[in-house]
This record gives structure tokens, C-alpha cells and sequence, in this order.
């Protein structure tokens, strides 16, 4: 069965330490969609860790990684990453398997990434920058280049049709860029990845499957990201919730089992955009300071609100979880009160349902307060030990959303992790 981990919000809800920690009971971590756009930060050994595009199972010596065809692929980024993680973990190339299928970055998608949104002016989307919307736009405009490319003796002919049209569409943005000083690492990077694992990921995941292997395929970035469903067009170019999986790792939806759905007790938002709960005060300034909300990609700092259960009731739905994780509940330790959205007002009317044009609107939420917990939770060891306030807030959005809390999150170390029998 292949078992799923996503983020309910706008990303960065904690996926990294939760996969980290979930992936003990997985055979094989699988990535299926986003890129080096993602930063999951993990804590091993005392030391910080970032992954961008390899999954968070590398730290579990039993575990099989793979990058599926869903993901786009920046080999420079990639080799960079590997690289760091080597002294780390020796054996992680042999860990590591990527699909046929994978998309490329190329050094131009930056570019074209960099131009459109200064195009876009005040209207940016606040892109990582990374190429990822470029590379997507080649892979559904049928020009793009798959990691397979490059083992394939016209790679280079390939690159440079491909290079030279987007050369062209940069030139209208009278951008100066010294190519050879671009191209010379992504040659070298594209060599470095073709003596990696480069598989049919289709194949072999379902063999793997086929030998009552398990599989959890690891999201990145957050539902309200998403392509389809997301606050549009201020979002990223994948499909981040459940629906994603298919497609990007190429199973069957019959083989899907549990929805590991993840979100933070409160909310952030990196980059432009909707954000109906957005404390623009004090409050969110102390969010992000105790909650350390600064982007592990760009350094970006995050814009904080209270949670906002009207959109994850919605991220819920879209991905059917049927597990739940809180993340970050002792961030909110000293607060009182704590609030959480149960409803919008919008054009002078209450409703449950997230509008699809949420960009053009005016929002008003709606909120359940509850009083602080009282006593910080980050010391707590067990579920129990947690202040009756805490239960009761719990318990309030395993209702409204329908679905058990597994999880919490209380902190930044590993062993700070609550379960819900
Ligand atoms: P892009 O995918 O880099 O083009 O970014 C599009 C939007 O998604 C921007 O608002 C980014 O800040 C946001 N975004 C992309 N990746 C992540 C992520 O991993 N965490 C949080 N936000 C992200
Ligand atoms: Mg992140």
C-alpha cells in the first residue's frame, strides 16, 4: 500500500521531522510533485538539515528513496544536496532512485522565473525562483527535457533547442546573463545525475509493491498551493493534494491507503496572496518569532495568522485524510486566548465553502476562541499530561474537520511528538 503525508496549509506545516519520524514503518519515500521550492528541515543528531528535493526517509538506513516522475529536477541543486548529505550518509546514492520521467531545470527556467515575476510587478506571486513554474510550463507545453535526456547520446542538441527558445523570450526582458557561467555547472551536474539510480519508477515501485513493500509519498509545499485547488494564481504548479500522488508517481488510486494530513495549531503564508486570517499586529509578530517562521529556502520571513479550519476543512476533503497531525501546538503556549476560523464572511454573507475567487474578495473570518492552555505543552511527554484546554481545542477540530487527530507536534527535537491512541 502506498500511504500519503501531505501539507494542509500553505506549506511548511513540519512535513520533514513527521516523515523523518513516520518513515521507521516505510520501506521506500517517495517524492511525487514540487522541487527544490520545498525546503523540509529536519534535526539529526543536533545538526539542522535541509532537503530540497530528496526525500526525508535518507536518514533511515532501511529506507529506499525515490524522486517520481511527478517531480521537476534542478541537477546543480540536486548534486549540491547530495553532496552535503555524503558525510552525513555515506551510502545515500545508493539509496536514492530517480524516475526516467522527471523533468528538468534548466539554468534558463531560473531566468524565465526571475523575469516573469519581475514582469509580474505588484502583482508577483513571491516565487522561490527556482525555475519550478518554467519547467512545469516546458512539461505541459511539451517542450520540456526528463532526466532520461540525459543519458541519450543528443542531450546536448536537445538542451540547446530548448535553451535557445527561452533565450529568445528572455531577450524581451533585456536581461544580461553570462550563459557559460550557468551552463558549465548544469553540464556537470546533468553527468553527476546520469551515474545515479535513474530507474522506470513506474516499474519499479510496482514491483516493489508487489513484494508487500510500503511506500509513503511525501508531499511538499501545502493544498492551498495547489494548481487546482489553491488560492490562484498565487500558487505553485502542482497538484500538492492527494490527487497528485497518481499522477506523479504513476500508481493506481486503489493503491492508496492511509492520508496523513499536516497542519500547524496556527497558520503561515510565505510569499503573496490570499490569507483571510493574517494577524497584521503584535500577535503575528510574536508567532513568528516564537515560531522561528522564516523560510528554510529563501529566508523569507512568514506571515503568521490563527488557523484556519474553514480552508482545511476544504485541504481535507480534496485529499480525504484520514489522519491528522498538529504541528507547532507549543509555539502557542502564551497565547490567550487562541483562535481558530470557522467561517468567512464574504460580500455580507457567512459561509463554510472556500470562494474561488478568494483573490478578489474581501474576507471576514469568523472565530471560536478558546482560553490559552495554561501551562507551556512543550514539556509534556504524553497526550494525557496536556491541560484540559489543550484536549478541548483538540477535540473542537477533530470535530469540525471530521477526522482523528494521530499526532502532535510540541516542539523541534525528534522525541517532542505526542501520539493519540
Ligand atoms: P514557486 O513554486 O517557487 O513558484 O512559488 C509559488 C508560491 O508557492 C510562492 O508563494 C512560494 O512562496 C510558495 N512556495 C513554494 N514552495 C513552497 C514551500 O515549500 N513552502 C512554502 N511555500 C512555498
Ligand atoms: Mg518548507
Amino acid at each position: 500500500m502506498v500511504d500519503v503525508l501531505l501539507g494542509l496549509q500553505w506549506g511548511d506545516e513540519g512535513k520533514g521531522k513527521i516523515v523523518d519520524y513516520l518513515a521507521g514503518n516505510y520501506d521506500i519515500i517517495a517524492r511525487f510533485q514540487g522541487g527544490p521550492n520545498a525546503g523540509h528541515t529536519l534535526y539529526v543528531n543536533g545538526n539542522k538539515v535541509v532537503l530540497r528535493t530528496i526525500p526525508s526517509g535518507v536518514f533511515h538506513v532501511h529506507c529506499l528513496n525515490l524522486i517520481g516522475n511527478g517531480v521537476v529536477i534542478d541537477p546543480v541543486s540536486l548534486m549540491g544536496e547530495i553532496e552535503q548529505l555524503v558525510t552525513l550518509i555515506p551510502d545515500v546514492k545508493d539509496r536514492l532512485f530517480i524516475s526516467h520521467r522527471a523533468h528538468l531545470i534548466l539554468p534558463t527556467h531560473r531566468a524565465l522565473d526571475a523575469a516573469s515575476e519581475a514582469a509580474k510587478g505588484v502583482d508577483k506571486i513571491g516565487s522561490t525562483l527556482k525555475g519550478i513554474g518554467p519547467a512545469y510550463m516546458d512539461k505541459t507545453g511539451r517542450n520540456g527535457l526528463r532526466t532520461g535526456d540525459i543519458l541519450s547520446r543528443d542531450f546536448r542538441s536537445k538542451y540547446e533547442k530548448l535553451a535557445q527558445k527561452h533565450r529568445q523570450m528572455l531577450n524581451q526582458y533585456a536581461q544580461i546573463v553570462n550563459w557559460e557561467e550557468w551552463e558549465q555547472p548544469f553540464f556537470e551536474a546533468c553527468e553527476y545525475l546520469a551515474s545515479l539510480k535513474i530507474v522506470n519508477s513506474e516499474y519499479w515501485l510496482d514491483a516493489h509493491l508487489n513484494n508487500g513493500k510500503r511506500v509513503l509519498a511525501e508531499g511538499a509545499q501545502g493544498s492551498m498551493l495547489d494548481i487546482d485547488y489553491g488560492t490562484y494564481p498565487f500558487v505553485t504548479s502542482s497538484n500538492t493534494t492527494a490527487a497528485g500522488v497518481c499522477s506523479g508517481l504513476g500508481i493506481p488510486p486503489s493503491r492508496i491507503g492511509e492520508v496523513y494530513g499536516i497542519t500547524k495549531a496556527y497558520c503561515t503564508r510565505v510569499g503573496s496572496g490570499p490569507f483571510p486570517t493574517e494577524l497584521d499586529d503584535e500577535f503575528g509578530e510574536e508567532l513568528r518569532k516564537v515560531g522561528n517562521e522564516f523560510g528554510a529556502v529563501t529566508g523569507r520571513s512568514r506571515r503568521c495568522g490563527w488557523i484556519d479550519l474553514v480552508a482545511l476543512r476544504y485541504a481535507v476533503m480534496l485529499s480525504g485524510v484520514t489522519r491528522l497531525i498538529i504541528t507547532k501546538a507549543d509555539v502557542l503556549d502564551n497565547f490567550n486566548p487562541v483562535k481558530a476560523a470557522i467561517s468567512y464572511i464574504a460580500d455580507g454573507e457567512e459561509t463554510k465553502e472556500l470562494p474561488f475567487d478568494l483573490c478578489d474578495k474581501v474576507i471576514k473570518p469568523v472565530y471560536e476562541t478558546f482560553a490559552g492552555w495554561g501551562k507551556p505543552i512543550s514539556t509534556c511527554t504524553t497526550y494525557e499530561e496536556t491541560p484540559q484546554v489543550f484536549k478541548d481545542y483538540c477535540h473542537f477540530v477533530e470535530q469540525y474537520l471530521g477526522t482523528k487527530i494521530v499526532f502532535i507536534s510540541n516542539g523541534t527535537g525528534r522525541d517532542q511528538l505526542l501520539t493519540i491512541s
